[in-house]
């Protein structure tokens, strides 16, 4: 539920209960009254009670008219007290101040009671005459002779009158005092509907503020208040990510510091070893002093190799190596890479060649210059990791339904099986590899990167002793 349709919902309630509550006590009450009090409340009251002043009204105005002086034996009086016989009332004519008619059965003492009562406005007006209670009216009147005066009506009073008046004052307190309930108790469920979240999300922030992140923000409450959970989730969660991204690449960068250092110092030693000799006169014929010049100006490369793969694998690593892709025929960009490298491999007695198992022409987007960088890099590791006397490298194409799959095989010496799925991570080089040969081992970390911003995949199959195959895989296209 939303927040707005909730304050609806509740403005209602607030109104709707309290009204409930006293309809449902009103009825109790009605039904137990009529059942255990004797008396009942109903319209008939209301319909007599307005009789009575009806009928009272019309007297006062037959007094009014009439010119009697002495009311007392009249046909008037009859008339009197067949009106009175109907609301079984009494009656006093009080004219220029004094009483000129007063109905039979009372005396002294009641018609000086009912004429204090009708003066007195702050009182109840009630009299008691015998065991029957009056309500006193008083109406002002003027004869025709032009004298002023009244009439005062005693009307008895009837138990349900006071019940009724009494039920409906209790009835309006009871609406009233439910209404003040009701407005309390849902204002305090509307409260904790909305608080108790935002308090959770609040402790949720204090959290982060702290630094921990490894907690979820439930999602609770309104549709608003979960929204701004979902979004703080989010939050978190991307907080979480960059910080650990932050770690990893802090890690990352130490662990280039320290691989560097560690890889760079090894040429450099041995560089500083040959230039010591020059010096101290160790190379002394022309033939050894060729030698330590050329083992300086290898191992000056292969300095000058390692800085250029660091520089490419960061570069590659932040992103900021565009690829310029283009439509290729991966046939004829492997025969082509085939006729460059043959030569080079020729000397060192392996043997290159193309199995292509594809139907027809098949293109790839590839940025070719890169790539040829994946595939120089995979050939020269075959090359670099051959102990066979007659080196082999075959490359396989064949294809799925969506990609050109191509395999870099080689007879060489092979990976551990515990080690194939490190050779792609940056710096790793196998033991005999970092005694042997020469290298960065940042090739296949490179190699991955260009893979994968072609949105390919890049993955190795290598049987010890017998030889490996580097397989990637990359998008076809028409
Ligand atoms: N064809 C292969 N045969 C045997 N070992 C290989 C081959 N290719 C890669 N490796 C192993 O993977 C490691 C990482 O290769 P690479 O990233 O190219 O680094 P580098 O060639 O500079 O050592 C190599 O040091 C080597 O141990
Ligand atoms: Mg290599």
């Amino acid at each position: 539920m939303d927040i707005k349709r909730r304050m609806i919902l509740y403005n209602t309630l607030t109104i709707i209960i309290p009204f409930i509550i006293a309809s449902i006590i009103a009825i109790i009450f009605v039904s137990l009254s009529s059942k255990f009090f004797d008396t009942s409340i109903n319209y008939d009251e209301f319909k007599e009670s307005a009789y009575v002043r009806s009928e009272l009204l019309n007297t006062v105005r037959e007094i009014s008219k009439s010119n009697i002086k002495n009311i007392k034996g009249t046909e008037f009086e009859k008339f009197l007290n067949q009106k009175l016989a109907l609301i079984d009332g009494k009656i006093i004519i009080i004219k220029n101040d004094s009483i000129i008619f007063y109905s039979d059965n009372m005396d002294k003492m009641d018609i000086e009671n009912s004429l204090s009562e009708a003066n007195n406005k702050s009182s109840k007006n009630l009299v008691t005459i015998g065991n029957i209670h009056y309500s006193v009216k008083s109406f002002p009147l003027q004869f025709n002779d032009d004298l002023q005066g009244k009439v005062i009506f005693l009307v008895p009073i009837k138990k349900e009158t006071d019940v009724l008046k009494n039920f409906i004052i209790a009835i309006l307190a009871i609406f009233l005092i439910s209404s003040v309930l009701t407005s309390i108790l849902v204002s305090y469920i509307f409260s904790k509907k909305i608080l108790t979240p935002i308090t959770l999300l609040k402790e949720s922030m204090s959290k982060i503020r702290d630094g921990e992140l490894n907690f979820e923000i439930a999602e609770t409450g309104d549709k608003e208040i979960r929204e701004l959970c979902t979004d703080f989730e989010q939050m978190r969660i991307k907080l979480k990510d960059s910080i650990n991204a932050k770690m990893k690449y802090d890690d990352n960068r130490k662990l280039l510091i320290s691989s560097i250092s560690h890889d760079l110092k090894t040429p450099i030693t041995s560089i500083e070893g040959y230039v010591q000799g020059i010096l101290d006169g160790v190379a002394n014929t022309p033939e050894k002093l060729e030698h330590y010049l050329k083992t300086i100006h290898k191992k000056t490369i292969q300095i000058d190799n390692m800085i250029d793969d660091l520089l490419l694998y960061s570069k590659l690593n932040l992103k900021q190596i565009p690829f310029n892709y283009e439509r290729t025929d991966i046939v004829d960009y492997f025969n082509y890479c085939i006729l460059e490298n043959e030569p080079e491999l020729n000397k060192f007695n392996i043997k290159i060649n193309l199995q292509n198992h594809l139907k027809n022409s098949k293109y790839v987007m590839i940025d070719k210059e890169r790539f040829m960088r994946v595939i120089l890099n995979i050939i020269d590791n075959s090359r670099k990791y051959m102990d066979k006397e007659e080196g082999k490298i075959i490359i396989f194409l064949r294809e799925t339904a969506s990609s050109i799959i191509i395999e870099i095989k080689d007879n060489g010496c092979g990976i551990n099986e515990n080690d194939v799925n490190k050779i792609f991570n940056k710096f790793y080089r196998g033991d005999s590899s970092r005694s042997n040969a020469s290298g960065s081992g940042l090739g296949l970390a490179i190699s991955k990167q260009i893979v994968e911003g072609h949105n390919g995949k890049i993955w190795a199959v290598s049987n010890e002793l017998k030889g490996t195959s580097i397989l990637i895989s990359i998008g076809k296209v028409s």
